[in-house]
């Protein structure tokens, strides 16, 4: 039972959660984790700021509280995110040169990857790397410093050195729809690959909204996605209220959205597994706007049918 053994039983490999070890003191978390997911994401005890908060000072308390979790609990992981600009250290952006840059991500990623080598399925190692209006993000350090792509080159090899059986991903938001940003992001990925870079999937995030038009076209995206012959995965999806308050109009909208969504990652053999970012609307990034398959109460939402329906379409 659950939702990771329904969509195993379909051919996918997971459905998972993001969480970390604040939530571990939540009993009704736990028992949702333990009964309904396959993998788990660290929401944020694997980030940088998290792992190295001064250069080559480590601090693995969170992230292994997350990875024990998965081992005691025979969960696969979700590695993330061995490279972002966000939630990174400000030692790491006060770096202007490209040579210091390239040994610190090589050895960040060696360090983080390294220490749970064989025990992640999929590392995002790289996070939010394109523009919204499809250039490179002008508010990162790595575009700064490199002015080029090669910063994933440096990421993703040294990803590949240190966990080598672990799957590679680039992962995003804003691609869970066509245009500009998801252009450039099936383009960077095939370059990678044209370069010989190790990259075996990318995520599109998919944090939408209730009733959005972006949900009836998710399955060409996932096609687009698909084009660069990497497996895709659907890593943090939520699917938000457009504010605080939610009808039970709405509520039975997000039943039907969250069964196109996943029914579009079933139509599509690339697609391989799905992570919601979160468990509970109790506890989520978007505070208030109820995005996730149980209620406040840890009581399945509408929501949660759409799924089951999705994995069953
Ligand atoms: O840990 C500190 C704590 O010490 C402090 O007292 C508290 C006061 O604000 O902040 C805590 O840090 C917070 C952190 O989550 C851990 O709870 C940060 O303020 C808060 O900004 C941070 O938010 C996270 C956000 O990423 C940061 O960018 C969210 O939990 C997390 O869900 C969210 O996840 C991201 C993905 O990594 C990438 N894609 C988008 C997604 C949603 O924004």
């Amino acid at each position: 039972t659950g939702l990771d053994a329904l969509i195993k039983s379909k051919g996918k490999k997971y459905v998972g959660f993001a969480t970390d070890q604040g939530y571990f003191s939540s009993s009704d978390t736990v028992n949702i984790l333990k009964a309904e997911g396959g993998s788990v994401t660290a929401e944020n005890s694997m980030k940088w700021d998290a792992t190295e908060p001064s250069r080559g000072g480590f601090n693995w308390n969170g992230a292994d509280a997350l990875a024990n979790f998965a081992t005691q609990n025979g969960k696969q992981i979700r590695g993330h995110t061995l490279l972002w600009h966000a939630q990174l250290p400000q030692w790491v952006k006060n770096i202007n040169d490209k040579a210091t840059l390239t040994t610190v991500i090589q050895n960040h990623a060696a360090a983080v990857a390294g220490r749970y080598k064989g025990k992640v399925y999929a590392w995002d190692v790289a996070n939010e790397v394109v523009g919204d209006g499809g250039g490179m993000r002008s508010d990162s350090i790595f575009t700064t410093v490199f002015r080029d792509w090669t910063f994933l080159d440096v990421a993703f090899r040294a990803a590949k050195a240190a966990d080598p059986g672990a799957k590679l991903c680039l992962n995003d938001y804003n691609i869970d729809f066509s245009g500009a940003k998801l252009n450039t992001f099936v383009q960077v990925v095939k370059d990678l690959k044209s370069r010989g870079v190790p990259i075996d999937c990318v995520g599109t995030q998919t944090h939408t909204g209730i009733g959005s038009n972006n949900i009836a076209n998710f399955g060409n995206v996932l096609n687009t996605l698909a084009s660069t012959g990497t497996e895709v995965q659907i890593t943090e999806l939520d699917i938000a209220a457009p504010s605080t308050s939610i009808t039970s109009a709405q509520l039975t909208q997000q039943r039907a959205d969250y069964k196109s969504v996943v029914s579009a990652c079933m139509r599509t053999s690339a697609c391989t597994g799905i992570t919601l970012w979160g468990v509970s609307d109790r506890a989520t990034w978007i505070t208030g706007r109820r995005p996730l398959l149980w209620d406040e109460n840890f009581a399945k939402k509408p929501a949660y049918q759409g799924f089951v329906d999705g994995i069953n379409s």
